[in-house]
């Protein structure tokens, strides 16, 4: 945690009136939260344009996510982006989708400098087309040595696919005698999972009301706490944030065992 409270504040000022920085704990901010960005559809479609421009939308609300959670101190913020589902969206859309990952991550790699954020992402990068995969990989090299905080971008993410691919990969080792079958253990698998050295996620965030988890994280969410709001992801904001970790706050963690008294 690397919090910079003149920073935060100054960031935090104009609070409307139901939330302000002063209803928060600093110390105990999350250390790793999640998103799943849903609604850039409804946004557009709620006023008569096409989605597309949800998306465009929801790339600056992607940007003041990252913002928010540098001035929040947060270890890690990660982001569902692309599902291995996606791909079953209209060409266009998906061509415009690739476009704007591309073109985003270019336009926001100073930012990244600037806070000295680190890049990764999580899912099977490989099969995306030439030009994102090589402005990924560029991401990836300039933000090496970063040791701020993490930014994990799932883009061609699902999850039962990570855990198989997890398996196989165990099942492999195992059979060149690598490791011993009877010692896999959920660190083995934790190991083997795109997520892997990465916190496990004290927050999830789900935009626009749905309640599923659409194949994200499944493994790692295990003791995750889960914050749902009808707000659209281009209308989420630093100000919505702050309200998911003060609801976050305001849970009490048990993992499994009882509130210590
Ligand atoms: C969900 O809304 C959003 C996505 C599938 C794409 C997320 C992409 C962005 C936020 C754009 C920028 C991202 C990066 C990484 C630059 P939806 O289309 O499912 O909305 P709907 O449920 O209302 O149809």
């Amino acid at each position: 945690m690397r919090l910079d409270t003149e920073k935060l504040r100054a960031y935090y000022s104009d609070a409307p009136e139901d939330i302000s920085l002063g209803d928060i704990d600093l110390d105990r901010i999350p250390a790793h939260v999640s998103i799943i960005m849903d609604g850039n559809g409804r946004w557009a479609t709620a006023r008569g344009l096409d989605r597309s421009r949800g998306h465009v939308a929801g790339v600056d609300s992607l940007r003041e996510a990252v913002t928010t959670s540098v001035r929040l101190g947060l270890d890690a913020l990660s982001v569902y982006a692309f599902s291995t589902e996606n791909w079953r969206r209209p060409q266009h859309e998906v061509d415009l989708l690739m476009h704007l990952f591309a073109t985003t991550l270019v336009k926001e790699l100073p930012l990244f400098h600037q806070e000295n954020v680190r890049l990764r992402f999580l899912g099977d990068i490989d099969a995306l087309p030439e030009r994102t995969r090589t402005v990924f990989q560029r991401g990836l090299d300039e933000t090496a040595d970063h040791d701020g905080m993490t930014f994990a971008l799932a883009v061609n993410y699902g999850s039962r696919a990570e855990i198989a691919r997890a398996a196989r990969q165990i099942a492999l080792e195992a059979a060149q005698g690598l490791i011993d079958p009877a010692g896999v253990d959920e660190r083995a698998v934790s190991e083997r999972l795109y997520t892997a050295g990465l916190p496990d996620p004290d927050l999830l965030i789900r935009t626009s009301g749905e309640m599923r988890l659409s194949n994200y994280l499944l493994w790692q969410l295990a003791y995750t706490e889960f914050y749902v709001t009808p707000t659209l992801w281009p209308d989420f904001d630093r100000w919505e944030f702050l309200r998911a970790v003060a609801a976050f706050q305001g849970r009490s963690r048990r993992f499994g065992g009882v509130v210590a008294s």
